[in-house]
């Protein structure tokens, strides 16, 4: 079995006991699973094998190193978002050719860097993006193939901060514009219009919006085709949602079956940016119970150290009678783990061992000084003791990218599991490495 899976009471990944890597390797800890990660980036690859068709991993998910390689190593390419993403996909050994440029504000000196690299196209954003690439290549002499991003006006049906295709959101060129741009960019000395590409929001689990989207690329691209301009590549973004809460969502062939039959017809190599589909489900935020605290119950509601200690050795009590709120403080919050605080998203928490402790309604919240803090509500546990550890799960995507270090707290260690065994991929911040931009 790959990923995480339980064997009795004990957590695993990829069969490695989960509390065996917590405790060697301490909290808060990414744990990823590389078999997962291998698993469902060649699911997607399976489904669009009827098609020509190349997978750009989107970099801005999880960017970690050994991750990337990995990815590189199964054939993907990249999908990069800033200068910062360029230049990990180069260390990480992808060639620019495989190095797709996005992102919606992208400054004069990335352009010049994403340019001089010569990428397999920047995915520009806008009429001024355009005039600046073609500026920046005239000067130095080259062309630049561009795709030109489209918002569609489609309505991802996902969390509004997620959500990008909509005219109200900041991202690419309105649809209705799209053709008079191409006409304009033409004929430019600079800029060479290869690729049409939408990406409509993140974590989509109805597939109506993006079959739509896809339709719209399509349809464009056959008007814009029949003004002269020769598109290449369709690149339909990422998107693909995960399921969080453990009930079905569509998969990669699900989606294929879905948007296959409309790209076909346009006769275009397919262009895909999976992130979230790819990495969630294979990482696990690891955590330690620092403190449980019953507030109205009045048994462990304030104290001092050795009331923390008798909190933890009657923790596998009773609840206490009366008690409004049982508070589980973790020694990961959303310095760790933003998703929650940011999206309202959802993660299951569940104890790495399982105890036969009477099950309870807890609050599962983090040690930063933040009421939104919390990382579940009202989630039932077997009754949580000091010292325990527990592992937020599906954190993979958008999870260690976003930690941060508000509460001057560092950023935690990640590690691989893979063949059997561990190995750190980022060492765990030290107080020297955050202080050491501070003369
Ligand atoms: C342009 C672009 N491509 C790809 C992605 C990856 O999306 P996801 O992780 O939902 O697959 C994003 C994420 O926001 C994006 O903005």
């Amino acid at each position: 079995m790959i990923g995480f899976h339980r064997d009795g009471a004990t957590l695993l990944c990829d069969g490695v006991p989960l509390d065996r890597i917590a405790s060697a390797e301490g909290t808060p800890l990414y744990v990823y699973s590389a078999a997962t990660i291998a698993a469902r980036y060649q699911a997607i690859d399976a489904a669009f094998a009827g098609c020509p068709h190349s997978i750009h991993y989107a970099l801005k998910a999880n960017s970690t190193l050994a991750i990337a390689r990995l990815l590189r190593a199964l054939g993907s390419n990249a999908d990069a978002n800033s200068s910062g993403e360029i230049d990990v996909a180069m260390r990480a050994g992808f060639a620019p050719h495989q190095i797709v440029f996005t992102g919606v504000g992208k400054t004069s000196a990335e352009l010049e860097h994403a340019i001089t690299l010569g990428v397999r196209s920047i995915n520009v954003e806008s009429p001024g993006e355009i005039a600046r690439v073609n500026a920046i290549s005239t000067t130095r002499g080259t062309r630049t193939k561009i795709a030109i991003r489209v918002n569609p006006d489609v309505d991802a049906r996902t969390h509004p901060h997620i959500s990008t295709g909509l005219k109200a959101n900041k991202f690419g060129i309105p649809i209705a514009d799209v053709p008079d741009v191409c006409r304009h960019a033409q004929f430019m000395d600079g800029v060479q219009i290869v690729g049409l590409h939408a990406h409509i929001g993140s974590q989509i689990t109805d597939l109506t919006p993006l079959a739509n989207a896809a339709r719209a690329l399509v349809a464009l691209a056959r008007e814009v085709g029949s003004a002269g301009v020769r598109i290449e590549h369709l690149d339909v973004g990422g998107g693909l949602g995960v399921s969080y809460d453990g009930k079905p969502v569509p998969g990669a062939a699900e989606y294929a079956a879905a948007v296959l039959p409309i790209l076909r017809e346009s006769g275009l190599t397919i262009v895909l940016e999976p992130g979230r589909h790819i990495i969630a489900p294979a990482g696990a935020l690891l955590t330690r119970v620092v403190d449980v605290k019953e507030v109205g119950g009045g048994r462990f509601g304030v104290g001092d150290a050795a009331d923390v200690r008798s909190a933890a050795e009657v923790g596998g009590s009773e609840r206490a009678q009366g008690a409004e709120r049982l508070f589980v403080v973790m020694d990961a919050g959303m310095t760790e783990l933003i998703r929650p605080m940011l999206y309202h998203a959802f993660h299951r928490i569940e104890p790495l061992v399982k105890s036969d402790a009477p099950l309870v309604s807890c609050d599962v919240v983090g040690p930063l000084c933040e009421s939104s803090d919390t990382l579940g509500k009202d989630r039932m546990l077997p009754r949580p003791q000091v010292g325990e550890f527990y592992a937020v799960l599906d954190t993979g995507a958008y999870g260690s990218v976003m930690a941060s270090n508000y509460n001057r707290r560092l950023l935690p260690a990640e590690v691989l599991v893979e063949n059997g065994t561990w190995r750190v991929i980022r060492r765990r911040q030290t107080l020297d490495d955050l202080l050491a931009l501070e003369p």
